[in-house]
């Protein structure tokens, strides 16, 4: 026998009743970022693999450790997405976007790759909504994505859901953070994880999120950068919570939110379910005012977010809305070309018909409707009669258009 061939590891299939699902969560996005001007928009699922390396950051885990990179046939080395600011970046640049008005709004969703553990909520290829606003600074924007990401989670079901904030300043800033925050590291070195020990100059910031208990001793007493933003920046981030304090949103300001990516400035936020394990994020996001240009783009600041549909989706009891079915059914064999007219024209009325397919006998297709759920069905033969599957009562319709109109009634 030859052996049973598998999805590989850390992906899934997506059966019909999920897919479904998923499909409502896409409409809702393109729904509550349509009316907000976000244009949907679509890059290649590889790049570059310097594109990544620059733009998500050489120090990542992400870089380091997750990525899908393969070389194509002329040598060059590709990487299969992990994520879509990078790209979105290089793609402003590239079609010079700058030249539009500003800002630039773009959405997009779509499988993303990742080499990482699978666990539950966690995917090696795995689905992002992921929203940009690229060519202006101005903090409503912040907000405006903070609050779109809130709604979409909400609609989807999978609310309540706990919003960090915080802000990261300038990369000076950051850096002189970063500086004092060492100090503080390697004055408690005996304290803290060797992984955090060996990663102290590329990355102190990891720190903040150790599950190792001296780490987080040794944290509780760390610097912390928001006490120390330059005054625009600290002005940035009181307009974007003012902002979602008149919205009415609930947010934790969390000095300690780590994202894992490397471009970020300023504003960075992070929505966690309450009903999610580990892998709690249902999205997050923030500021990345020099990417673009860290990408070989004019200096273009950019704010945005992406959330994983699947963990949407663990977190959600949103049933898949049932839309209403008829059946047409064959009462003789020879009825098939009237059978298929009749479905065509209730199929032509935005009604979702099912007709006959498998051969099987009436009884067998009144069955087979009421498996579907139909809440009609409609038996062609020399007669064509309408059958309301909730009462069983079936009634002779004067000829096609009385059919439709007694189904119309049906449905309601
Ligand atoms: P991220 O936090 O790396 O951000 O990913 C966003 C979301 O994608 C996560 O909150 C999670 O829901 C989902 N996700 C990430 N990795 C996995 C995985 N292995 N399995 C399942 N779901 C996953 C970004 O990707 C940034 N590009 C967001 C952004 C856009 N920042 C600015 N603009």
């Amino acid at each position: 026998m030859s052996p049973k061939l598998q999805a590989p590891r850390g992906t899934l299939d997506v059966q019909p009743g999920d897919a479904r699902r998923r499909l409502r969560i896409v409409r809702i996005a393109e729904e509550l970022l349509g009316r907000a001007g976000y244009e949907p928009f679509e890059t290649p699922v590889f790049e570059d693999t310097e594109l990544f390396a620059r733009g998500v950051g050489e120090s990542t885990d992400i870089v380091q450790k997750e990525m899908f990179t393969f070389e194509d046939k002329a040598g060059r080395l590709l990487t299969l997405r992990p994520e879509a600011t990078a790209a979105i970046c290089r793609a402003y640049v590239e079609h010079g976007m700058h030249k539009l008005a500003q800002p630039v709004k773009l959405w997009t969703w779509g499988p993303f790759f990742r080499h990482e553990a699978p666990q539950a909520g966690r995917f090696r290829q795995f689905t992002q909504i992921d929203a940009e606003a690229l060519g202006s600074d101005d903090p409503s924007l912040d907000a405006e994505l903070i609050l779109l990401l809130a709604e979409l989670i909400e609609r989807a079901g999978a609310g309540p859901a706990r919003l960090r904030l915080s802000s990261l300043g300038t990369p000076e800033t950051r850096a002189a953070y970063l500086d004092a925050l060492r100090s503080h590291l390697r004055a408690h070195e005996n304290r803290v994880s060797r992984e955090v020990r060996e990663r102290l100059d590329q990355n102190p910031l990891r720190a903040f999120d150790a599950d190792h208990p001296g780490t987080q001793a040794v944290m509780t007493e760390a610097p912390r950068l928001l006490d120390r933003l330059e005054p625009d920046d600290a002005a940035h981030f009181a307009d974007v919570r003012a902002l979602l304090d008149a919205a009415g949103l609930a947010y934790e300001v969390d000095s300690t939110l780590v994202r894992g990516l490397d471009y970020y400035t300023r504003t960075v936020f992070e929505f966690e379910s309450e009903r999610l394990g580990a892998q709690a994020a249902l999205g997050g996001g923030g500021r990345y005012d020099r990417l673009v240009e860290e990408l070989g783009g004019p200096a273009t600041p950019g704010v945005g977010w992406a959330a994983g549909i699947e963990r949407i989706l663990l977190a959600s009891d949103a049933e898949p809305e049932d839309e209403a079915r008829v059946f047409v059914a064959l009462a003789k064999p020879d009825a098939k070309g009237r059978a298929f007219r009749m479905a065509r024209s209730l199929r032509a009325q935005g009604i979702r018909a099912e007709i006959e397919q498998a051969g099987r006998s009436l009884k067998g297709q009144l069955k087979q409707a009421d498996r579907i759920g139909a809440r009609a069905t409609v038996i062609v033969g020399d007669t064509i009669d309408v059958r309301d599957m909730d009462s069983g009562e079936q009634r002779e319709a004067d000829g096609a258009d009385e059919a439709m109109a007694r189904v119309r009634e049906l449905l309601g």
